[in-house]
């Protein structure tokens, strides 16, 4: 896709070479958007299995991405550094006790990085997903704008797909934003959506083919489903995670609906922001209903919450 020698000397790293994991990679060789892939994972087998198998792909493809396994210090030294590091063996957990385990495994992942390299960009998959990025954010000594999470993304490119499929205009031609914190508590921010250039609402008064809260409680459970039906959803969110490492490496400045540090709150969920090499450039706060502002910022204060007695642990 580049031509030349514009892969050259662009590193990645991947923490946690599972599904999730797996599917970025695959998508990032495809692309021959790095030099170099590193691939990273406590469980050893695992990660020499992914490896080989993704270098077929590099291969097959002639792909100017170089696929080999590094230790988490390695991986500190990329440009971009993916965390999507989980343990799956939450049967019979509770949300509680699953939260407090995937903090642990934040924590021991960025313990084994750090230090950083001053200008990596660090991107935060695993789940919960803001919660995870917000002590990523303090633990690496990072800048606030090098850190963030895939957080709404998956969810906004969803919305708009559903949209599109109903009034039969590209997706991409729709400008329409889930935000907030992801899961139960995210909020679709309708008052600010257009249809081209043009107010949603003005394109589509009749809202006719368009049940708002049936969207958005489908595409809350789209995850769930997708979870049922097969464990895991790597490729939609593997899609949009090499769309953010394409938007940085080639410092594309795209709008997206990600997870960032919020001064207001002291924590991080999604706003849109512009995203370049440096990272987050800058934060765009869309006009929003007083509804849609209460939504986002009582789940904010309650993450926050989370975070200071995390803390005091
Ligand atoms: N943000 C989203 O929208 C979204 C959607 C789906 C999944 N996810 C999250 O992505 C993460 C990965 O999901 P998956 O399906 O790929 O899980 P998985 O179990 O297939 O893979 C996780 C991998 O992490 C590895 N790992 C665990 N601890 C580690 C450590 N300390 N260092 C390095 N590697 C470690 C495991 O060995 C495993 O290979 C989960 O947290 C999941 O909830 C996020
Ligand atoms: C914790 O991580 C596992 C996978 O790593 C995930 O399945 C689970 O949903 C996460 N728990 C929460 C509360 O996000
Ligand atoms: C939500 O997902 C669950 C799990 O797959 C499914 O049983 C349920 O029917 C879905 N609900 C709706 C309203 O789509």
């Amino acid at each position: 896709m580049f031509p030349g020698s514009s892969a050259q000397n662009r590193h990645i790293a991947i923490v946690g070479v599972g599904q999730v994991g797996g599917a970025i990679a695959y998508g990032l060789i495809l692309q021959s958007l790095a030099s170099e892939l590193l691939l990273v994972d406590e469980d050893i087998e695992r990660r020499d299995g992914q490896v080989r198998d993704l270098s077929d792909v590099s291969y097959g493809h002639g792909s100017q991405t170089r696929v080999r396994p590094a230790t988490h210090r390695e991986a500190g030294q990329c440009d971009i550094v993916i965390i999507t590091a989980g343990s799956k063996y939450t049967l019979g957990q509770t949300r509680v006790e699953q939260i407090h385990r995937n903090v642990s495994i934040i924590r021991s992942v960025i313990d084994a990085i750090v230090p950083f390299k001053a200008d990596s960009i660090l991107v935060v998959v695993s789940n919960p997903v803001d919660l995870l990025t917000s002590l990523a954010q303090k633990l690496s000594g990072l800048p606030v704008s090098q850190v963030l999470g895939s957080g709404t993304f998956l969810d906004s490119v969803r919305l708009r797909g559903m949209v599109a499929n109903r009034l039969e205009v590209a997706a991409n031609s729709i400008g329409m934003y889930v935000l907030g914190v992801e899961g139960d508590a995210q909020v679709v921010t309708w008052s600010a959506a257009t249809i081209g250039s043009m107010p949603f609402r003005d394109f589509n008064p009749s809202e006719e083919s368009l049940d708002r809260s049936e969207l958005e409680h489908a595409c809350r459970n789209r995850s769930k489903e997708i979870i049922r039906a097969k464990g895991s959803c790597p490729f939609g969110l593997g899609s949009v995670v090499c769309s953010i490492c394409s938007s940085i490496l080639l410092d594309k400045r795209n709008v997206r609906p990600i997870s960032h540090f919020q001064p207001e709150f002291g924590c991080c969920f999604s706003m849109p922001a512009v995203l370049g090499r440096t990272g987050i450039t800058r934060t765009i706060k869309p006009p929003m209903s007083s509804e849609e502002e209460a939504g986002i910022t009582e789940s904010a204060k309650a993450l926050r919450h989370t975070i200071d007695r995390l803390q005091e642990n």
